[in-house]
């Protein structure tokens, strides 16, 4: 099976993944068209897509997936046929202190979108639709020691991020059992790599390593996540878009285990290198804090099924990955600093006018 979009609707394209897949696919799809529509909270930052901003088959356009008015005008106009739905609020630890707005955009944002692609997919004005739901492996819950989640694995989300998110792919599969609307969920492990917003595990890492802050790890640091490079993510997601059969789920991961005390020594130790620090230097910024509450020990995998099916495997190791992501982030300081600052939310107004969200 072959879909080849003409018009693709890209929600939350402004922040670390959505901004990541924009890259790769404006460049590799000349001939479709990639309406970014994203609200530009704390995590959207338009300073990751400068460098593409200015492609004919590019555009971008401020505002919420919450609002149906907007997302069915511009279904309507851009003639959509193809929505790859980012948007998100995306941190574990927010939305243990605030789980309001997960609800609202991952669950209420989730459900007016659908709704309102499957008004314009029943209209007939596309032949082909698809709608693609990017979702995470934290919907599966936790894993003991050993085993790996599937595509069967019940979902079983323990953070109010993670809950919101099942939530959101429940609603798509009702979607498409009720409605037998062409919908897609792929379910991913942790990304990393460029643009990531400096609040999750590996930016935050090596901004506090740059600036010989502290890196509090939670809980023992045993706790395991399976890492993957952003651009495998992305390859993986056009992969599914085109040729997953509608009303499919795809567990997308890296097989790369890691515990997060090895990440943190490993990142310490490639950034001693890089700084010209001594040995073990960063090492000592390494202090223990309080677990998150309700931490998920371990997160697996198991990624057979695109395999089999599309075709689909990870091309970085990890070596070779978080290699140039640290290089990335050293030689990107300043979109490092205007996002620690919060400045990156002036860009907005002077490109686009008006305010940021
Ligand atoms: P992010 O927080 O970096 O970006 C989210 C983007 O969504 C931001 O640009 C934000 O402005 C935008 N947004 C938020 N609410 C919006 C709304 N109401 N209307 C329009 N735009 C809105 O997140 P990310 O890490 O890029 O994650 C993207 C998606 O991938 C999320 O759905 C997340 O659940 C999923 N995911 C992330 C990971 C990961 O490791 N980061 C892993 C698996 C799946
Ligand atoms: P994170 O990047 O927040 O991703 P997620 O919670 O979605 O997996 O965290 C990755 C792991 O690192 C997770 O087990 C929590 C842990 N962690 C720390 O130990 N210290 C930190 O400062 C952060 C942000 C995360």
């Amino acid at each position: 099976m072959s879909f080849v979009p003409s018009s693709i609707l890209v929600t939350g394209g402004a922040g670390f993944i959505g901004s990541n897949f924009i890259h790769s696919f404006v460049a590799a799809n000349p001939a479709c068209r990639i309406t970014n529509l994203d609200c530009l909270t704390y995590a959207g930052n338009l300073k990751n897509l400068t460098s593409i901003e200015n492609r004919p088959n590019y555009s971008f356009l401020k505002g919420d997936i919450a609002d149906a008015q907007l997302v069915a005008k511009i279904l309507a106009e851009q003639q959509v046929d193809a929505v790859v739905h980012f948007a998100a609020e995306s941190h574990v630890d927010r939305s243990i202190t605030g789980p309001e707005i997960f609800v609202r955009t991952n669950v209420l944002g989730t459900q007016i979108l659908l709704e309102e692609s499957r008004k314009h997919w029943q209209s007939g004005v596309v032949a082909d639709f698809r709608f693609l739901q990017i979702s995470t492996d934290e919907v599966y819950g936790s894993l003991g020691d050993t085993g790996f989640f599937t595509e069967e694995t019940p979902l079983a989300a323990n953070s109010p991020y993670s809950a919101s998110k099942a939530g959101a792919d429940l609603l798509v599969r009702a979607y498409h059992e009720t409605f037998g609307m062409p919908t897609l969920n792929t379910r991913c492990s942790n990304n990393y790599g460029p643009y990531h917003f400096p609040e999750k595990l590996i930016p935050l890492l090596i901004h506090n390593i740059i600036n010989k802050k502290t890196l509090p790890v939670y809980g023992d640091g045993l706790n395991i996540r399976d890492w993957l490079h952003v651009n495998d993510h992305a390859a993986a997601i056009e992969v599914v878009l085109k040729t997953a059969a509608p009303g499919s789920v795809y567990n997308i991961g890296g097989n790369n285990e890691w515990k997060n005390i090895d990440i943190v020594n490993l990142v310490c130790d490639l950034l001693d290198g890089r700084l010209g620090r001594e040995a073990g230097e960063n090492r000592r910024l390494i202090s223990f804090v309080k677990d998150r509450p309700g931490h998920d020990r371990r997160y697996a995998i198991d990624a057979t099924r695109l395999k089999n099916d599309l075709g689909w495997e990870p091309a970085y190791t990890f070596e070779q990955g978080i290699s140039e992501t640290i290089d990335w982030y050293l030689a990107n300081q300043e979109w490092v600093a205007e996002v620690t600052s919060g400045s990156y939310r002036e860009y907005y107004q002077t490109q686009y006018g008006g305010g940021a969200a």
